[in-house]
């Protein structure tokens, strides 16, 4: 259930990201409220890519909301429908996927956004998702006593494999539009940038030996 997002203007620079993309998508990770969703959609836009958000897709193929899964369900079983949506939406590329908080934590679901995507790591402090989170109520691991130590703790497992993403975008409380524009040029490097001279040396296969 991909959204229809009106394009702004396109830039040589975002028409080249698109280009080099292929059939590869940009999938962005991150704790709850890091604003994968907001950034996605608007990142979207400027890519002319379908966005599309896996926590909305997963309660689409479950016909209940995600708190109703839990509840009724486990998280055990959110986690493997989580892991089988993902891998269905990543055989649809190009496209911007946002997906859930808990989501890179799986290594099946790792691979396979390093075979089919480019990751984008939304990371903010857990101040900032502190506030972001407390408008809603629909987390279920947060809803509890004490959101703050569970972020706390969250972030101490998760950071480590967020780590592992091809780009890390410091998710501040800027506008929107700035966030997406370091975005844009973060893709623009990634995908262009040059290689390194020891891919690049191959005749006597020592990367110190030379160029003459
Ligand atoms: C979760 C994050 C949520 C949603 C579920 C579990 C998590 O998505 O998938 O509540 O484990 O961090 P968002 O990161 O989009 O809030």
């Amino acid at each position: 259930m991909s959204e229809t997002v009106l394009p702004t203007h396109s830039t040589a620079q975002e028409a080249a990201i698109v280009a080099a993309l292929g059939k590869r998508s940009v999938v962005l990770v991150g704790m709850m409220g890091a604003g994968k969703s907001t950034i996605g959609r608007r990142l979207a836009m400027r890519l002319r890519l379908p966005f599309i958000d896996a926590d909305n897709e997963i309660e689409a193929a479950a016909g209940m909301s995600i708190p109703d899964i839990f509840e009724v369900h486990g998280e055990p079983h959110f986690r493997d429908g989580e892991a089988r949506v993902i891998a269905r939406l990543l055989e649809s590329g190009p496209i911007l996927l946002a997906t859930g908080g808990g989501a890179f934590m799986r290594e099946d679901t790792r691979s396979r956004i390093r075979d089919k995507a480019i990751s984008m790591w939304l990371k903010a402090d857990a101040d900032v998702i502190l506030r972001r989170v407390k408008r809603r109520a629909d987390r279920p691991l947060l809803q509890n006593a004490d959101p703050a130590a569970v972020i706390a703790r969250l972030i101490e497992a998760r950071h480590p494999f967020y780590e592992q993403t091809d780009i890390l975008i410091d998710s501040r409380d800027v506008p929107h539009d700035k966030i997406v524009d370091e975005s844009v040029i973060a893709l623009h490097e990634h995908l262009f940038r040059p290689r390194p001279a020891s891919a690049i040396i191959e005749p006597t296969g020592d990367p110190l030996s030379p160029i003459l």
